[in-house]
């Protein structure tokens, strides 16, 4: 099993953490005899600086080559202070995300018994939950036409979808629910958007071709609360591509920290795994961030190359570490290890 990786290590934290999952990965390939080859390649506020563009052509070709992407996180508060920035850390991955495809967001919540005191949810809730969900990741309101009105007094961005866009993202949807619990929840505003009835319409079609799966609808603000009162009705949400960005952050946190939230973005063709937290700034080179959503991404990605039994390896590992108490920081600020301790811990648990 030989496979190429690009590997966009990026801003604040993410050095640290995707150099973290790389070490996780080297020894997985040594053990179950992978052949994993990496290319380093720049992206966000540390492309603008040494480019001038947030996505360097070379590093849009590198991924476009590449059989998956490890990706850490972007962002720097320079540019969050500033509204007037033309150019932005953001722009790049969002332009990576529609260069390459990667049309579906997938966002799984795992709970872990030994964290849910830390969930900001009553222990009682946590109990049994076990979802994911699927964001829509390349069209909608991100990417629909924007612009900027009378003289700056007025701005406006337009929420497009095409029946295909939809159809494509409900389809892994429905298969991953078949997979699993076999109950598939679309998330819109259909009460008040076309966008949206068009989503609904279209995922009644193809429920024809899933009978086995029982499809059910909700509007996003009442999704919004049902994911904090009662989280364990849901299996798969499927969604567009801003009701997705909001509600899955609310669910990352969950689980108790969201330095524990992988995530995959997928094309036919080509898959990119990132953590879901940001670049946190304020810890960055301090070797306090918490590396596990890093390595659990990775996970996913061995999961994507079919190498089952490595990423069960990986999760398995992590679950020993919390419940042994060995955790970083963020989980417990009073008996903690650095990023690169816990990072040995999982190793030797491999
Ligand atoms: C995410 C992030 C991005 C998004 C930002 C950084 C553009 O919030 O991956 O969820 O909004 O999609
Ligand atoms: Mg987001």
């Amino acid at each position: 099993m030989r496979k190429n990786i690009a590997v966009i290590k990026g801003d604040g934290i993410g050095p640290e953490i995707v150099s973290q999952a790389i070490l996780v990965l080297n020894v997985l390939a040594f053990k179950y005899h992978f052949n994993f080859e990496y290319t380093e390649v720049d992206m966000g506020a540390c492309a603008i600086d040494k480019y001038g563009t947030p996505l360097p052509d070379n590093t849009l070709t590198v991924c476009k080559n590449a059989d998956a992407i490890l990706f850490g996180a972007i962002g720097d508060p320079k540019y969050d202070l500033d509204p007037h920035a033309k150019i932005r850390p953001e722009q790049g991955l969002l332009k990576l995300r529609k260069s390459l495809n990667l049309f579906a967001n997938i966002r799984p919540t795992t709970i872990y018994p030994s964290l849910v005191n830390l969930s900001p949810l009553k222990n009682n809730l946590l109990e049994g939950v076990d979802f994911v969900i699927f964001r829509e990741l390349t069209s909608g309101i991100y990417f629909g036409h924007k612009e900027v009105l009378e003289n700056g007094l007025a701005a406006q961005d337009v929420c497009y979808y095409h029946q295909s866009e939809i159809e494509r993202i409900l389809h892994l949807a429905f298969k991953e629910a078949q997979n699993r619990n076999k109950k598939l929840c679309l998330v819109d505003k259909a009460n008040v958007l076309e966008t949206s009835r068009l989503w609904r319409k279209t995922a009644q079609a193809l429920q024809t071709q899933y009978s086995d799966v029982i499809l059910s609808f909700l509007f996003v603000d009442n999704a919004a609360m049902q994911l904090i009162l009662n989280p364990k009705q849901f299996d798969v949400i499927v969604t567009e591509n801003m009701f997705g960005d909001i509600l899955s952050d609310e669910a990352s946190v969950m689980s108790g920290s969201l330095g524990m939230a992988p995530s995959a973005s997928i094309s036919n063709t080509i898959a990119l795994f990132e953590p879901i937290h940001g670049s946190y700034p304020q810890a960055a080179g301090k070797n306090i961030a918490n590396p596990m959503a890093t390595i659990l991404s990775a996970a996913m990605m061995l999961d994507y190359f079919g190498l089952k039994d490595a990423a069960l390896n990986i999760r398995n590992a992590i679950m020993q570490c919390l419940n042994e108490g060995i955790t970083t920081q963020d989980l417990n600020s009073q008996n903690f290890v650095t990023t690169s301790q816990i990072t040995q811990e999982i190793i030797k648990r491999l």
